[in-house]
């Protein structure tokens, strides 16, 4: 295996792991939240889990497919504290922000992995592209969704 390419495996690592984890974050916050207005907000959490699931496994394949190996749990370490259950299960502005900042987050390492790939792995950037989209899909809606709180002076 040459260099580049373990550095390749070790980024989609990272990915795998931050998408784990924002499933795990997505699950609760498509549960906990309370009130009329969480509604929204849990039910768009629920169509995510799948979507993130679905990152999850594709970043195993291609880990697979570059010879690595997909990392088992006790590998996991969480970072998401952003998305820890608010201290009032009504604060849905909790949510909304905590939400932008896992996208952010995955945003930010994607194009980190995008970049790396440049000239190295089409396939890999290819695919990491296509997720990237859909990452910057789930923090526009709830950019949206956090203006709607914000005009009413509520975040
Ligand atoms: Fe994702
Ligand atoms: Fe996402």
């Amino acid at each position: 295996m040459t260099a580049e390419r373990e550095q390749v495996v070790e980024l989609l690592k990272q990915a795998y792991w931050m998408e784990i984890e924002t499933v795990m974050s997505y699950i609760s916050n498509s549960i906990n939240p309370d009130g009329v207005r969480a509604q929204e907000i849990r039910e768009s959490l629920q169509e995510d889990i799948q979507e993130e699931l679905g990152h999850a496994q594709q970043f195993g394949e291609r880990i697979k497919e570059l010879y690595g190996v997909v990392p088992g749990s006790l590998e996991f370490s969480a970072s998401q504290s952003f998305l820890q259950p608010p201290e009032h299960q009504t604060d849905i502005v909790h949510v909304i922000k905590g939400v932008i900042e896992a996208e952010t987050g995955a945003i930010e390492h994607y194009n980190k992995i995008v970049e790396f790939c440049d000239d190295k792995d089409l396939v890999t950037q290819d695919m990491v592209i296509t997720i990237l989209r859909d990452e910057e899909g789930h923090r526009r809606l709830f950019e949206g969704f956090l203006r709607e709180y914000k005009a009413e002076g509520l975040a």
